[in-house]
């Protein structure tokens, strides 16, 4: 569906985020024809450039981060013609005026302004925004994750930024709700009561979230080591994949309906207070290994050699007090360095109340639904099956799968692709409303302040291994495992 003609402002237009997500999803987007062709992407940066710089460097982004495939030539110069450069001080006074003059010069246009920076940032740019008649209200901010540090911070950006924006116009991106797979959950909850029926303690013993990472820190160690795991991974994506899966359903999918019955999720996990956090968590970080048969180096060489305390994995046990979930554990688990890059819902039913089968029925297990987010989407339901033949009767587990992309047989536009169109229409569905930011560090911070009173070494594991096995020690004590489908 086409969108309306933008002028999108980039700030931190030179960093990592823009040029490896931003300009590449705008890309595709122009290459799909799906903004007309007047549209202008300003970037704006504290570098001294050129609008011919800044399309250079974008040119040159474009081609390490695009398949050579996607890139004709023709179509690549008409989307370097739109973009613009303007030097600016996001937090002194230097290029506001100009900037502002540019987008002036277009006073109808919708206006998206992308926050790509560091989130101390984020209140002096509004501010200085609404100071220069920029805000329109045409107007649509972007505040990239994370909000903020802990729950202080996250208020005080939420109300630096409420004071000059009004919610509807502000979008606090969680790319993870821009997954195809992510948005499929809903579909699978509430377009097919087969499975509503069965979405309850009644019939759930557990539920596992895993999101696995091959790549290390990279570039981003000073980011980063300030965070580690539960920040960067669980405070956001993960607690969002939480609530798609455990909330009612919404009365519409009015993104303040939707909203509403993810905060109610939030509002009902189970504290962890900070003595609880050592039972609850776990905490890794990795050390040299190897991925794929190639050797890594450790976090700590990673970082250039330093010490530190930051974990890169961490799993930890949660509870939903409600009536739907009341005594069904939920275990997430995240981590860089793992085998492979993977993230995966498991929601395992309860076993039989009573088994007719007799014991040589081998390989009783209990039914299990398995949703794949990323890579190779798709979802399978595993279940018992007589094996063939006459030779008694020999139980096995067998899938009912499902894959999209043999399914569907189409490129999935990447989150990015889909958000910022989204915030181009003005729909605000797919992301975060200030209460649900600030509810989930609210939930995160006493386990962070549990760590910081109990200051440990986290546990030790190699890259290429599935993280510390205190992990996996602690799903066994309630004997259980984590589940790996491939
Ligand atoms: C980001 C985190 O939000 O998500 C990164 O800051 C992480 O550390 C990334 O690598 C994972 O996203 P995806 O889409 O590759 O699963």
């Amino acid at each position: 569906l086409p969108v309306a003609s933008f002028d999108c402002t980039v700030f931190g237009a030179t960093g990592d985020l823009t040029m490896r997500k931003l300009l590449p999803a705008l890309y595709h987007r122009h290459r799909d024809r799906q903004f007309p062709d007047t549209s202008r992407i300003i970037g704006a940066a504290r570098g001294q450039l050129d609008d011919d710089g800044f399309r250079r460097q974008a040119e040159a982004a474009l081609r390490q981060h695009l398949p050579a495939d996607a890139l004709e030539a023709a179509t690549l110069q008409e989307f370097l013609a739109q973009l613009h450069y303007r030097p600016i001080e996001g937090s002194g006074e230097g290029g506001w005026e100009t900037l502002a003059a540019t987008l002036a010069e277009r006073p109808g246009q919708v206006r998206p302004f992308y926050l790509a920076t560091s989130p101390e940032l984020y209140g002096p740019i509004c501010q200085r925004l609404a100071r220069h008649g920029a805000l329109s209200p045409q107007a649509r901010v972007v505040l990239e994750k994370p909000i903020g540090h802990d729950l202080t911070s996250a208020r005080d950006i939420n109300r630096a930024v409420g004071e000059v924006l009004p919610e509807a116009q502000t979008f606090r991106i969680d790319h993870y709700l821009g997954k195809e797979t992510v948005q499929n959950l809903m579909a699978l909850r509430f377009a097919n009561p087969i499975f509503e029926r069965l979405w309850h303690a009644d019939m759930i013993d557990h539920v596992q979230i895993t999101v696995a990472e091959e790549v290390g820190i990279g570039g981003r160690g000073g980011y980063y080591d300030r965070a580690g795991a539960l920040r960067d991974m669980v405070q956001n994506h993960m607690l969002q994949l939480l609530c798609l899966l455990a909330m009612e359903s919404p009365i519409s999918l009015d993104p303040d309906a939707v909203r509403d019955e993810k905060v109610k999720v939030l509002r009902a996990l189970k504290p962890i207070a900070p003595h609880e956090a050592h039972l609850a968590t776990v905490r890794g970080q990795y050390t040299a290994g190897a991925i794929a048969g190639q050797p890594v180096p450790g976090y700590r060489q990673d970082l250039g050699g330093e010490a530190s305390l930051t974990e890169s994995f961490v799993a930890l046990k949660l509870q939903i007090n409600s009536w739907r979930w009341a005594g069904v554990p939920f275990y997430l688990r995240t981590g860089k360095r793992l085998p492979r890059k993977v993230s995966e819902i498991i929601i395992e039913f309860r076993t039989p109340p009573f088994s007719i089968f007799p014991r040589e029925a081998v390989g009783m297990q209990p039914n299990r639904l398995l949703i794949r987010l990323q890579p190779e989407e798709g979802m399978r339901l595993e279940m018992m099956t007589k094996e063939p033949g006459p030779g008694g009767l020999h139980l096995r587990p067998t899938g009912l799968d499902i894959s999209f992309e043999k399914t569907f047989g189409q490129r999935y536009p990447d989150a990015y692709e889909r958000l910022l169109m989204d915030v181009v229409r003005g729909n605000t569905t797919l992301f975060m409303r200030r209460d649900e930011v600030e509810m989930a560090w609210q939930w995160v911070e006493p386990i962070l302040q549990g760590w910081t009173d109990r200051p440990e070494t986290p546990r030790p594991y190699a890259a290429g291994s599935w993280g510390p096995t205190a992990a996996i020690a602690m799903i066994e004590r309630d004997g259980r495992t984590w589940y790996e489908s491939l």
